[in-house]
C-alpha cells in the first residue's frame, strides 16, 4: 500500500480504553480523533486495579471508543486501511479484550493488522507530536513503567536502564496513600509539595552511589513512612505543613535522582552513537512540573534538545499505538490471525536491570 492511509489504534493494556485514528504517510502522522475512555472511577473504591475488571470495562467499551473515533474524524470502518493494537506488555485480560476486537474488525473487512509493544507506543510518540527523528533519548515515567531507551527506530530500542522496583508514579501514588492525598498521587502530591519545604525532611537519594541509570524508588517510599510515623508518635497526628513538607521532601529526591540518572544516560547514549541525542520524556509523570524543569535544565546543560509531547499523548492513548502501528506496517511489519496479547514484552533484548512487579501488573 502506498501514499497516505486511515490507521484505527485501539488500546486497552491497562486501565484506559481508547481509540484513535490517523491519517498516516511517508512516516508522519496527522490525529483525526483520539477518544480515552478512563476507568478510574471503576477501580477507585479498591485501592488499586482490578485485573478482572478492567478486563470486562475494556470488552464492553471498545465498541464505543471505536465508534466515537470513527464519528469525530467522520469516518466509518469502510475508510480504515490499517488496524494497529496494542498486544502487550500489560494486563492480559485487557490485551485480550484488544487483541480479540481487532482481529474480529480485521478478518470482518479484511484490513491488514499490526501488533503494537505499548512502550514502543509510548517511545515513538515525540514523532508523533514534535516531529522529532530518531535517534533520541526517552525516559518514560509513568505508574506502571520507568525506562530510559535509546530510540533507533520503530523496531529498534536499546534499554539503558530503569527501576529496580517501583515505577515513580507508583511511588507518587503510594506516597499520597499514606499521606490522605487522594489519587492519582502525582497531581495531589505536586500540588501539596508546593507549599512545602524541602530542607525539614532530608530523604536518601537512592542508587546515586551506584554507577549507570538505574533507579529506585521503593525505598523512598519506606523512608517517607518512616517519617509519618514518627510525627504521628510525636505529635499525635499529621498538620497540613506536615504533608506539604514530607511532599516536597519526596518530590526533591525524585526530581534529584531522576535527573542525575538521566544526565548519565544521556552520557551513555552518546557513547553509544557517537554523539548526545536529542532528550524526550513521556508517561504521565512527564506532567510533573519539576520534573520537566529539572529535565530541561540537563538537556540545556548537554546542550540538546527536550521535548515534552503534550500531556494527552504523554498518558495512555491510542493515538500513539496508531502511530506507532504505521511506522511498523510502513517498514514491513503486518500480523495475522495468530497475534497474541502478551503481559510481558521487554522492548529491548538486553536489559541490564531486573524490574519489579509493580500496581499496574507486570513490566516489561
Ligand atoms: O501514563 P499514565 O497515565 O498511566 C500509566 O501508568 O500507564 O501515568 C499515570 C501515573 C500515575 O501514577 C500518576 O500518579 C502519575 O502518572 N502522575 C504524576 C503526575 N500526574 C500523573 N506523577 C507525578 N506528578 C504529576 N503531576
Ligand atoms: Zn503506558
Amino acid at each position: 500500500m502506498s501514499g497516505a492511509i486511515n490507521v484505527l489504534g485501539l488500546e486497552s493494556s491497562c486501565d484506559d480504553t481508547a481509540a484513535a485514528v490517523l491519517r498516516a504517510e511517508n512516516g508522519k502522522s496527522g490525529i483525526l480523533s483520539s477518544v480515552v475512555h478512563s476507568q478510574t472511577d471503576l477501580h477507585a473504591r479498591f485501592g488499586g486495579i482490578v485485573p478482572e475488571i478492567a478486563a470486562r470495562a475494556h470488552a464492553e467499551k471498545l465498541d464505543v471508543v471505536t465508534r466515537e473515533a470513527l464519528g469525530q474524524a467522520s469516518m466509518d470502518l469502510s475508510s480504515i486501511d490499517l488496524i494497529a493494537v496494542t498486544a502487550g506488555p500489560g494486563l492480559i485480560g485487557g490485551g485480550l479484550a484488544g487483541v480479540s476486537f481487532a482481529k474480529g474488525r480485521a478478518a470482518a473487512l479484511d484490513l491488514p493488522m499490526v501488533g503494537v509493544n505499548h512502550l514502543a507506543g509510548h517511545a515513538l510518540t515525540p514523532g508523533l507530536s514534535n516531529g522529532l527523528a530518531a535517534p533520541y533519548l526517552m525516559l518514560l515515567v509513568s505508574g506502571g513503567h520507568c525506562q530510559f531507551l535509546i530510540v533507533h527506530a520503530a523496531d529498534r530500542f536499546t534499554r539503558l536502564g530503569g527501576t529496580i522496583d517501583d515505577a515513580p508514579g507508583e511511588a507518587y501514588d503510594k506516597v499520597a496513600r499514606l499521606l490522605g492525598l487522594p489519587q492519582p498521587g502525582g497531581p495531589s502530591v505536586e500540588e501539596a509539595a508546593k507549599s512545602g519545604e524541602s530542607a525539614r525532611f532530608a530523604l536518601p537519594r537512592p542508587l546515586l552511589d551506584r554507577p549507570g541509570c538505574d533507579m529506585s524508588f521503593s525505598g523512598l517510599k519506606t523512608a517517607l513512612l518512616r517519617l509519618r510515623d514518627r510525627l504521628i508518635a510525636d505529635q499525635g497526628g499529621l498538620f497540613v505543613q506536615d504533608r506539604s513538607d514530607l511532599c516536597q521532601g519526596f518530590q526533591a529526591a525524585v526530581v534529584d535522582v531522576m535527573a542525575e540518572k538521566t544526565r548519565r544516560a544521556l552520557l551513555l547514549a552518546g557513547e553509544r552513537l557517537g554523539t548526545a541525542p536529542p532528550l524526550a520524556v513521556a508517561g504521565g509523570v512527564a506532567a510533573n512540573a519539576e520534573i520537566r524543569a529539572a529535565l530541561n535544565q540537563v538537556a540545556e546543560d548537554c546542550g540538546v534538545r527536550f521535548v515534552a509531547p503534550p500531556l494527552s499523548l504523554c498518558t495512555d492513548n491510542a493515538a500513539m499505538i496508531a502511530h506507532a502501528g504505521a511506522l511498523l506496517f510502513g517498514s514491513g511489519h503486518k500480523d495475522g490471525m495468530d497475534l497474541v496479547a502478551r503481559p510481558r514484552w521487554p522492548l529491548a533484548r538486553v536489559s541490564p536491570a531486573l524490574l519489579g512487579g509493580g500496581r499496574k501488573g507486570a513490566k516489561a
